[in-house]
């Protein structure tokens, strides 16, 4: 039958084909995913992935910049943080003193975190600090200097809990320092502050050279094989909270006292960018914390930390 001959006439060269490009398909693969492996072992080199990397960052803080314009000052009304908690559940006012409402997390979160060390994080707080406590009065929630922190990736978060014995916490403790010793120390430099509509004061970091936040959260994601799919934040992200801003500016200067909150709230934004923007710091160590209290990284709650230098030394 002609059909059959040509169906067979056909059928080998496809054949041939479709198995030629199935190799070309899968070494293309190996090759970038070598190639990765071997960039990710020389985080120093500025890389074709690393450049994304840092676009993506940039895209992803000119969003938060715009979200306070966009979607207005919710935390005036009532926010919710990123973790999809009300605002004022978090905290309470007595006797004019703002106090955080701790309450237990069940099961603890698990975070992983890099943490920022007060040789660097104490000038960014007087900064904020000096800028908006005249403004706010007790309105707002300082960071506490000690625990400034950029969140990784979490092995159990309140949103897909994962549950842990003692046993399966040791292991996963265990994990994360071998990642933590082959990751390198990473030399950021502040990009911006953003405001969000929720009213929480970020700082937005860039490379400036070490392993990339992306590098290290996919460590950290085959490190942790059980933990949640979802993760709460972007893999780029490198951001660490200043402060909570919890209500409206108090007390205005004179020639403020026409303005709007919005108008207020850019102006310190602004104010603050121009004194700590471009500041630069090195992280060098990678913190396995099991949060006992909901936000204890936050608002000074609970928390046992396991804390872990970052291994690799640079050649
Ligand atoms: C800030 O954190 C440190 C370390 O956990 C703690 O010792 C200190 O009491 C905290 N500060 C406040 C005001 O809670
Ligand atoms: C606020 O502004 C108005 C006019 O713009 C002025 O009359 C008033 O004195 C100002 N109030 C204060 C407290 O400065």
């Amino acid at each position: 039958m002609a059909r059959g001959i040509v169906k067979n006439y056909w059928s080998r060269p496809v054949k041939v084909i479709a198995i030629w490009f199935f190799c070309a398909v899968t070494f293309y693969c190996l090759f970038h995913m070598a190639l990765r492996n071997s960039n990710s072992h020389k985080p120093t080199t500025v890389s074709d992935s690393s450049i994304s990397n840092a676009e993506q960052r940039s895209r992803i803080y000119a969003k938060m910049a715009k979200d306070l314009d966009e979607n207005g000052a919710v935390f005036l009304k009532q926010g919710e943080t990123s973790q999809s908690l009300s605002l004022s559940d978090l905290f309470t006012l007595e006797n004019g003193n703002v106090t955080p409402v701790l309450k237990a997390a069940n099961p603890p979160v698990r975070a992983n975190v890099l943490h920022l060390s007060p040789e660097y994080s104490v000038p960014i707080s007087e900064a904020v600090k000096s800028i908006f406590s005249p403004y706010f009065n007790k309105a707002i929630w300082f960071q506490n200097s000690s625990m400034f922190h950029f969140s990784m990736f979490h092995a159990s978060h309140h949103i897909a809990p994962v549950p842990a014995t003692e046993e399966e916490i040791e292991v996963e403790a265990g994990a994360v320092k071998a990642v933590a010793e082959d990751v390198c120390p990473l030399n950021i430099i502040l990009d911006r502050v953003v405001l969000t509509s929720t009213g929480v004061l970020v700082g937005c970091w860039q490379m400036v050279s070490g392993t990339d936040p992306v590098t290290i959260r996919d460590k950290l994601r085959t490190a942790l094989p059980r933990a949640p799919e979802k993760q709460l934040y972007d893999k780029a992200m490198l951001h660490t909270s200043f402060a909570r801003l919890l209500g409206h500016p108090t007390k205005l200067f004179e020639e403020e006292n026409n303005s709007s909150p919005l108008q207020i709230f850019h102006e310190l934004v602004r104010t603050l960018n121009n004194q700590i923007r471009g500041f630069q710091a090195t992280v060098s160590e990678l913190w396995y914390v099991e949060e006992l209290d909901v936000l204890a990284l936050a608002l000074n709650g609970r928390m046992k930390t396991r804390k872990f230098k970052l291994g690799c030394s640079k050649a």
